[in-house]
C-alpha cells in the first residue's frame, strides 16, 4: 500500500477543506480528483456532465484514479461518487489510508446549496436526491474506508487532528 491519505465521502462533507488543512499540517501536497479532471479536460464538471453525460465523467474519473498510482506521500481529495465502481474502490484502498467523512443529510443540503456547481443536485428535489444517493453509496463508503468520521459536531480542526493521529498510527503499524 502507498503512503497517501485519501478522503472519500458525499458532496459537501468537507473533503476539500479538510484536504487543505491536512496538507498544511501533515506536510503532504494535496491532489483533488475533481480538480485534476477539470484541468485535464479544460472544462468545468457541470459542462462535462451537460455535454458528455455522467458515464463519460465516470470514465475520466477512473482514468485519473489510475494516474495517481505513481504517487505516494500525498493527500488525495476525491469526488463524492468515486466509490460507485468496484474498480475504483479497489484502486482507492491500494493508494493508502482511506478516510470517510460523514455528515447528516441536512448538513449536506446546507453546504451544497451554497453553490450550483454540482450537476447531480441541480434539480427540484436536491434533498430527496441526497437521501437516495446516500442510501446507495453508504455501503460503498463503509467498505472502502479504513476510518469513518462523523463530522457534524466537530470543527474542521478537530477532524483534521483526528485524521492525523489515526493515519500516523496506521502507517506506523505498517512499518
Ligand atoms: C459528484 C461529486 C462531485 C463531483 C461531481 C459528481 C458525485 O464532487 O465529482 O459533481 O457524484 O457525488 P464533490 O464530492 O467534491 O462535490
Amino acid at each position: 500500500m502507498q503512503r497517501n491519505i485519501i478522503l472519500i465521502g458525499f458532496m459537501g462533507t468537507g473533503k476539500s477543506t479538510i484536504g487543505r488543512n491536512l496538507s498544511r499540517t501533515f506536510g503532504y501536497p494535496l491532489m483533488d480528483t475533481d480538480q485534476m479532471i477539470e484541468e485535464q479536460q479544460g472544462r468545468q464538471i457541470p459542462e462535462i456532465f451537460a455535454t458528455d453525460g455522467e458515464a463519460a465523467f465516470r470514465d475520466i474519473e477512473t482514468n485519473v484514479l489510475h494516474s495517481l498510482h505513481k504517487h505516494s506521500g500525498h493527500i488525495i481529495a476525491t469526488g463524492g461518487g468515486i466509490i460507485g465502481r468496484e474498480e475504483n474502490r479497489k484502486l482507492l484502498r491500494e493508494l493508502g489510508y482511506v478516510v470517510w467523512l460523514i455528515a447528516k443529510p441536512s448538513e449536506i443540503l446546507e453546504r451544497t446549496s451554497r453553490n450550483s456547481n454540482r450537476p447531480l443536485l441541480n434539480n427540484d428535489d436536491p434533498e430527496g436526491t441526497i437521501r437516495d444517493l446516500l442510501e446507495i453509496r453508504t455501503p460503498f463508503y463503509r467498505d472502502t474506508a479504513h476510518l469513518g468520521i462523523e463530522t457534524d459536531n466537530l470543527s474542521f480542526d478537530e477532524v483534521t487532528a483526528g485524521i492525523i493521529e489515526s493515519a500516523r498510527y496506521h502507517f506506523g503499524s505498517q512499518e
